[in-house]
Order: structure tokens, then sequence, then C-alpha cells
């Protein structure tokens, strides 16, 4: 069902201590009651947030996890161990994982399908580069890269899917996208998808934007009728700012 989505995507930042500093620092704000607020701390410090989170409405997410429900795969982390820590939910296909880990639509489409049968929600993430805004491309290069990755699954998977739209060139960079852009993108985003599995399970797919989501432009970006909320990085790792976001709608 479409709802109001704020996650919080660490990266590669905070090691034990500091994961249990943001995590009290986060407690004590003021949680939105119809916005589903997420934070995604790395691998090590997963267990320790998510026990400190039970009884919080904060859910705790992984930020990755290989197709492969167990193997020899050093250095990599499953769907089944995730569940097993309690996590229901990861992100997968971030630009970062894209770029800089060579995940393509084909790898990315085996890590859905492992989440899904391990009864992982999916955080879903892609977006264009500069190169393909600047050429006119960005519709096509997502388009595709949606369809490689979901459209093979039947229309009751989206369930389990939350798409999150992120442009590469607005991660991190204080670049953000217009309302209007993201707006723009968004519906185009929903219109794929009703063209494949009809408007009523299009109408029910939570879309979030992110790329320099900050307290100043939030509310602005989350006002747009086809934006469900936000990804959100750097502002993430400061708990004022996170709920200043999360509290935009
Ligand atoms: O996963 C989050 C996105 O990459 C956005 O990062 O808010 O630092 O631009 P950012």
């Amino acid at each position: 069902m479409r709802k109001n989505i704020v996650a919080g995507n660490w990266k590669m930042n905070n090691d034990l201590s500091e994961t249990e500093t943001l995590i009290r620092e986060l407690k004590l704000q003021n949680n939105p009651s119809d916005v589903e607020v997420m934070i995604a701390p790395s691998f090590t410090n997963l267990w320790q947030a998510f026990n400190t989170l039970k009884e919080h409405p904060i859910e705790v997410i992984a930020q990755n996890m290989h197709f492969a429900d167990s193997g020899a795969y050093t250095g990599e982390v499953s769907a089944p161990m995730l569940k097993s820590l309690g996590i229901k939910t990861v992100i997968l296909g971030h630009s970062e994982r894209r770029a800089y880990f060579n995940e393509t639509d084909a790898i990315l489409a085996k890590k859905v399908d492992a989440a899904l049968k391990n009864e992982l929600r999916i955080i879903f993430c892609f977006g264009e580069e500069l190169k393909d805004r600047k050429s006119d491309n960005h519709e096509t290069v997502v388009g595709n890269q949606i369809k490689n990755a979901l459209f093979h699954l039947d229309a009751s998977a989206l369930n389990s899917i939350v798409l999150a739209y992120e442009p590469v060139w607005a991660i991190g960079t204080g670049e953000t996208a217009s309302p209007e852009q993201a707006q723009d993108m968004h519906a185009f985003i929903r219109k794929t998808l009703a063209a494949k599995y009809g408007n009523d399970f299009a109408n029910e797919v939570s879309i979030l934007y992110g790329g320099s989501v900050k307290p100043s432009n939030a509310k602005e970006i989350f006002s747009k009728p086809d934006v469900d909320g936000g990804l959100i990085g750097g502002a993430a790792l400061n708990a004022e700012d996170f709920f200043a976001i999360a509290n935009a709608f």
C-alpha cells in the first residue's frame, strides 16, 4: 500500500559508538505518525541498531545483500542472514553499488528475486547520470533500469517494492533535482508501471526521491503528488535534520 516513507541511508559512515550516539539522538526526536521512518546503518552495526530500536517506530533496514542464500562469497551478506536478525527491508540497486561494485540490471534482478523469496521488502534505487539528462535520455535510462530489474515480476510483488528515484548527479553534490523535475520523473515512473501492471497497482507503489534532500527543500519536494518521501544520505547523519525531513510532509 502506498505510504509516505523517509529512509536514512547511512552509507559507510558511523562506527559502533557513533551509531549508538546517533540512535540515542534519533529517539529524542518527534516521530511523525503518518510516515514510515527507517535507517540503514552498516552491516557491522545492524544488530545493535535493531535491538536498540526494537520498541521504537524507526525501522532498521539493510543497505545491500547478495543474491545467493549462502555459499563461497567472501565478504558478502545474504537475505536469510538479514532475516535472522529481524530485518524486514533492504535497499537494492543504489547508484554507488552500480558504479563502484559493477551491479548490473541482471545482477539486480537476481537480488530482487532473492529478497522477495526471503520475504524482504525492497527499496529499489535507480536514476540517470548527468550525461543522460543533458542528452535528454533520462526517461529512457530510468525506464530501462526499472524494466530490466523488475518487469519479470508478477504484479503482486509490487506490494513488497518501494521505488527510489535518485538522479546520480544530485547524490551528495548539494545539487537537488527541482521539485518539478522530481515530479515529472515520478509521474513517468508511475506511467511505466501502469503500462505493465495497470493503474491500480501503479498507484499503490511508493516512489521516493533521493539526492541532496535537506530540511530546507524537503517540504517542496514531498508536496509533489507522485513523490511519497525520500531516501536521505548526508542529512540522515544528523538527527535533527533527518527528523526535520521526516516531518516535512
Ligand atoms: O541513498 C541516499 C542517496 O544517495 C542520497 O544521498 O542525500 O547525500 O545526496 P545524499
